[in-house]
């Protein structure tokens, strides 16, 4: 079904094509309230926008942050987000997502260090604030291509992502598995000798931590019960725990629904594609109780099988069966329903980005209501990450400015090159 592009010039246009849909996308014209600090755990936020993680495939080979890498990064700080979610960065060498996805190591995390420390000076120098800034330590496992091809490392086979199952050698063993939770506990050091305030243990998308969440199928330790399939997670923090100190903290981006048929999908319905988060939130209060996680950074879908439940547009080849404001409704749901479960653990939400020049009104009712703490923009941080401050100064943003949901920054990143907005810093990045 092809809808409409995006035609809500006045922020009532969005909201009476939201009351035809049923959907729930609140709207609030003062933004104020996304201009209040957020303690997080020992650490404090200056204000409510954050910058989701936005992989730029722009690190050396051997994963350390390039030129282009830099040059986002100095863009984000100056821009004066509240927290920057730096994007995925990998454990290990064969489940990088590509050969210039960012990885840690011992030989290059001084240059790491070099960067966040450019970042906190910048950031200060424009904002009067440094940002809290979060690392993503990932394991792509499905989506891994380290020398640039396909790698697949699967926790199962999964009939919703697979025309043909992969053969048995792709399912990741038990005794992997163990080994790749300790590469977050190595993570998590070099992590925090880099100079980053905490670390993500990546759950989310259906890369390797997020997809064992839905290892119904598996047999052995990692499969089945609740228990084993949030074992991997829960292991990883324990190893990353056991590495670091003091005010540092642990968290993670986790998708609380798939968006795929049980027996494939977390957070999903058994017997229909609705969300059930009943797990979900279970796991994030064991990861409160158990690791002290400060905050909760929500997400949902898959970037390949079905993106518009991650990241509602409205143009693309790839054009799914729902309006984008359901999708946008579907997510705002997810979040007030966690923040309302857990209402003691602040929640950063996703997928605000559709919205345009309206998005800062999405995320500041959001806030305001109690549905969400902290609203994350990714698509919108590639193309104007300077809204932060335009809308503090002018109380709105500039529809010239923002992201057009054209999918553009993602066809990059699937290709494997750099990737970045391609209507907005268009010198830089083209198709
Ligand atoms: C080019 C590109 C790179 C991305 N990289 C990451 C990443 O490294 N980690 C992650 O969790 N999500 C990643 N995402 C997803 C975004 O963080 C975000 O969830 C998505 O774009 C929806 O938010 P938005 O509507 O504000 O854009 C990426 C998305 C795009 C388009």
């Amino acid at each position: 079904m092809q809808h409409e592009t995006f035609h809500y010039p006045a922020l009532s246009d969005v909201q009476s094509a939201a009351e035809k849909l049923n959907a729930f996308v609140p709207l609030k014209e003062d933004l104020s309230p996304l201009y209040q600090p957020l303690q997080l755990g020992a650490k404090t936020a200056d204000n409510r926008i954050a910058f989701q993680p936005m992989e730029g495939t722009d690190g050396t080979e051997s994963g350390a942050p390039d030129k282009l890498t830099i040059r986002r990064y100095e863009r984000f700080a100056k821009a004066g987000p509240g927290l920057i979610w730096f994007e995925a960065v990998a454990t290990v060498p064969e489940g990088r997502a590509s050969a210039h996805q960012l990885m840690l190591t011992e030989d290059n995390v001084d240059e790491y260090a070099r960067l966040l420390d450019h970042m906190r000076e910048i950031s200060l120098k424009e904002n009067g604030y440094a940002p809290v800034i979060v690392m993503q330590a990932t394991n792509s496992g499905r989506y891994s291509k380290p020398t640039g091809v396909p790698d697949p490392i699967i926790a199962y086979n999964c009939p919703p992502l697979e025309d043909t199952p992969l053969p048995e050698w792709r399912i990741v063993t038990d005794d992997q598995l163990r080994r790749y939770e300790e590469a977050f506990g190595r993570a998590a050091k070099l992590c925090r000798k880099a100079g980053f305030d905490g670390m993500d243990v990546k759950c989310c998308h259906r890369y390797l931590a997020c997809e064992l969440l839905s290892a119904y199928t598996r047999p052995g330790e990692y499969g089945g019960s609740y228990e084993n399939r949030t074992r991997f997670l829960k292991n990883a923090y324990r190893a990353a725990k056991s590495e670091v100190s003091g005010d540092f903290f642990l968290s993670s981006r986790m998708n609380v629904y798939d968006g795929f048929p049980y027996p494939y999908g977390f957070g999903v319905h058994e017997g229909s594609l609705e969300p059930d988060l009943q797990e979900p939130i279970r796991l994030i209060r064991e990861l409160k109780d158990e690791f002290g996680i400060p905050l909760i950074n929500v997400t949902m879908g898959n970037p390949y099988k079905n993106p518009h439940v991650n990241r509602p547009y409205d143009r693309g080849n790839y054009v799914p069966d729902e309006h984008p404001l359901e999708g946008v409704s579907r997510m705002m749901k997810g979040l007030s329903e966690i923040q309302h479960a857990i209402p003691d653990l602040p929640v950063l939400g996703s997928a605000f980005s559709y919205l345009r020049q309206h998005s800062p009104n999405l995320a500041s009712a959001m806030v305001d209501g109690g549905h969400c703490a902290m609203a994350g923009f990714g698509r919108m941080a590639f193309a104007y990450p300077d809204f932060v401050q335009d809308c503090r100064r002018d109380g709105c943003i500039s529809g010239r400015s923002v992201c057009v949901t054209c999918g553009g920054c993602a066809q990059l990143l699937r290709a494997g090159t750099p990737a970045g907005c391609i209507i907005r810093d268009r010198e830089v990045y083209k198709l």
